[in-house]
């Protein structure tokens, strides 16, 4: 008899288990036809007993996933024991190691073992680096967009492109003009990230760039005016 202690699962756990049993249990009879025979073991740990379905070729590894899901024991802090054994290979299946119909299985581990705490901060901080990262790919659509007009600036000033010049100069200077208040747009952005010490870095790097692109604008912008001034 499978006694459930409300303890610290949360509500919405049990019930997802139970979902998950009603489904297993219309499913078993189709499944049974394939071969891989589904049975019920369970999980103790601390005061709590929990049924989990499994079946003879799952793995260990297979198991370790559930029982995160199920006690919250992070993957890597489990202590999983069968008869006093610890369950290690994590390649072996349960049909392998007697893990049978009703077994019980012993999970040792903290739900929130100290590490947790170093792990929610380098998730974070992945975060804070993507954050960076996106606005350092718009950067990158921007120095393309910046390159053309200085392509094109180029050409008229080569004599390359003599067709309406005037016309076309204040067109690219329009452009240069929206590429800047894009720049400075993602340079608030940066500047409204709150950031560790990583992503920090990375910010600095992003700002660096930025500064380079508006200067290199700045001095497109220079060269246009003197053209206009010869192509009015
Ligand atoms: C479990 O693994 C053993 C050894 O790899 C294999 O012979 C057996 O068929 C597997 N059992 C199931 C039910 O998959
Ligand atoms: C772990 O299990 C696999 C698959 O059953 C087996 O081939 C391997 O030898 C085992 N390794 C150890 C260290 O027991």
């Amino acid at each position: 008899m499978v006694k459930r202690c409300m303890g610290w699962i949360t509500a919405a756990s049990v019930v997802t288990a139970d979902v998950t049993l009603l489904f297993l249990r219309l499913f078993k009879q189709s499944s049974s036809n394939m071969g891989d025979r589904e049975y019920p073991i369970i999980l103790c740990h601390g005061p709590t007993k929990q049924e989990l379905i499994v079946s003879g070729d799952m793995t260990v590894q297979d198991l370790v996933v559930k029982v995160e899901e199920m006690t919250q024991v992070p993957r890597g802090h489990q202590k999983i024991l069968h008869k006093g054994r610890n369950l290690v290979n994590s390649s072996s299946n349960l049909s392998q190691l007697g893990v049978g119909q009703g077994a019980k299985v012993m999970i040792l581990g903290k739900i929130n073992p100290q590490r947790t705490g170093v792990e929610e901060e380098e998730e974070e901080e992945d975060k804070e680096c993507e954050a960076v990262r996106k606005i350092d790919m718009s950067c990158t659509g921007l120095e393309s967009t910046l390159n053309e007009v200085i392509t094109n600036v180029n050409c008229i000033e080569r004599n390359f492109d003599t067709h309406s010049r005037g016309e076309a100069l204040g067109r690219y200077r329009k452009n240069l003009l929206g590429i800047n208040e894009e720049f400075m747009r993602l340079l608030e952005q940066l500047d409204g990230l709150e950031l560790q010490e990583n992503a920090k870095v990375r910010r600095k790097c992003v700002v660096r760039r930025i500064q380079t692109l508006m200067e290199k604008s700045d001095r497109v912008h220079d060269q246009i005016n003197n053209l206009r001034g010869q192509y009015p």
